[in-house]
């Protein structure tokens, strides 16, 4: 392996990035967070005890590990705030080891009102969390900085303008009133402020002079990445590779030093609307949700769930330039008696064996599945190739061969121990 190394979602999001970040940090001095907020929620079990991150880098729970909130993020003070002490009356000493990016924007309440107005049409189904107007501020040339707090006329004259600029929206274009205070806003987000000064830094330049290894953490997944994904049904940041350079403020060339791996389900799940051409509405589809526990960690909304859908997954190693796959949640599949995967699309007699831009294509073309037969025997736990049914070895051999990059590690459960590498060449093909 490289010396630094980049995890990132290979659907959806929701692959179980949480676990695998946080057991291999475990060999990295620094773990960064470079794109969205906390509308991402990485949940890790550590000796039976579970935590949900939003904001702070999943690597942080390792008492060796700097982790950085780099410029690419949208924070809620509030919420990091929140995150941070919850963590330090946990026993786990965190202020110490973090470093928040001067450059990054932060999410605001107005954010969170425009959020849910833009929600009432056109549905996205997004977190509510602030993140699409967050961002629609910051490329608008209107956000607010986490350096600008350190000029307090500047930061309340730019909340001040967005506030008139958000209830006037709110009274013209929706005929609704919403008082935000700016008085309250602003001393609420002076004083989270205060709390975090002392760990805000130019974290590109810190990066640049740093010599450990670097984990570096993406969120969300490939399909949900605003450019690459499945638009508008993303979510508004590049939660794919795209994102590295312009969320760490690095040269793209620091990461021909990284290793790049994505993390996948063995089957596949999406929150929110959007096209989802292998989803089981029917009781299969129930099944894998109650098996698998697919509810969000952020929101507790129940995830859509279906089968494995290789071309989406081949568009992101293709995006992404991966070196290797990691799969999760093989043992949620061990009571199918058949088990699918799809290996391409269909539309009027016509086949598609890529994962199309257009959202009118997407909503008609049809998966074509191949079909395995279900191993139904217990997996989880298991702790190495041999130990695995021939079917599930089947299944996990074309996975491989499908997508041309080896499958690095299974994870077998969700505490940290459950997981196991696979050697290279780790399966026959
Ligand atoms: P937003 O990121 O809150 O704007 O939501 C946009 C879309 O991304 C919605 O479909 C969300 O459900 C989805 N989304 C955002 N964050 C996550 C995540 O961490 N996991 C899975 N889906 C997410």
């Amino acid at each position: 392996m490289k010396k630094h190394l980049v995890i990132l979602g290979a659907q959806w999001g929701d692959e179980g990035k949480g676990k695998i970040v946080d057991l291999l940090s475990a060999e990295f001095d620094a773990v960064v967070r470079y794109q969205g907020g906390s509308n991402a929620g990485h949940t890790v079990v550590v000796k039976g005890e579970k935590f949900v991150l939003h904001l702070l880098p999943t690597g942080i729970l390792h008492p060796h590990t700097i982790g950085i909130v780099a410029q690419g993020m949208v924070v809620d003070l509030e919420l990091l705030v929140k995150e941070t002490e919850e963590l330090e009356g946990r026993g786990l000493k965190v202020w110490d080891r973090i470093f928040i990016s001067d450059r990054a924007h932060l999410v605001m309440p107005y954010h969170k009102v425009l959020d849910s107005l833009f929600e009432r049409k056109g549905k996205i189904g997004t977190t509510l969390r602030g993140i699409g107007p967050s961002y629609m501020f910051k490329y608008g040339r209107k956000g607010l900085r986490v350096c600008d707090l350190e000029d307090k006329d500047r930061a309340y004259q730019i909340m001040k303008d967005n506030i008139e600029f958000v209830q006037s929206l709110c009274e013209k274009v929706y005929c609704e009133n919403h008082f935000l205070d700016l008085e309250e806003i602003f001393e609420k987000t002076v004083e989270n402020y205060k709390k975090i000064r002392d760990r805000v830094i130019d974290t590109t330049h810190w990066l640049l002079k740093f010599d450990g290894k670097v984990l570096f953490e993406g969120a969300q997944g490939t399909m949900l990445d605003v450019d690459m994904g499945t638009y508008p049904y993303v979510t508004s940041s590049n939660a794919s590779a795209l994102g590295l350079s312009s969320g760490t403020g690095l040269p793209p060339k620091y990461f021909s030093e990284a290793s790049f791996w994505a993390v996948s389900k063995a089957y596949t799940t999406r929150v929110g609307e959007g096209p989802f051409p292998t989803e089981l509405k029917d009781e299969l589809g129930e099944r894998l949700r109650e098996k698998g526990g697919e509810y969000g960690a952020t929101t507790g909304r129940p995830r859509r769930c279906g089968w494995l859908d290789l071309p989406a997954l081949k568009h992101a190693v293709d995006v992404n330039g991966l070196d290797g796959i990691i799969i999760t949640k093989l043992d949620v599949l061990d009571s199918f008696e058949e088990i699918k995967v799809c290996v391409a699309y269909e539309y009027e007699g016509k086949s598609f064996d890529y994962f199309p831009a257009s959202l009118s294509l997407l909503e008609k073309l049809k998966p074509v599945y191949k079909s395995f037969k279900g191993w139904l025997r217990n997996t989880k736990g298991a702790k190495s190739l041999s130990q695995l049914p021939k079917e599930a070895l089947n299944y996990l051999e074309f996975i491989q061969s499908y997508l041309g990059v080896p499958i690095v590690m299974l994870s077998t459960g969700p505490q940290r121990e459950e997981f196991f590498w696979l050697e290279e060449p780790a399966l026959k093909s």
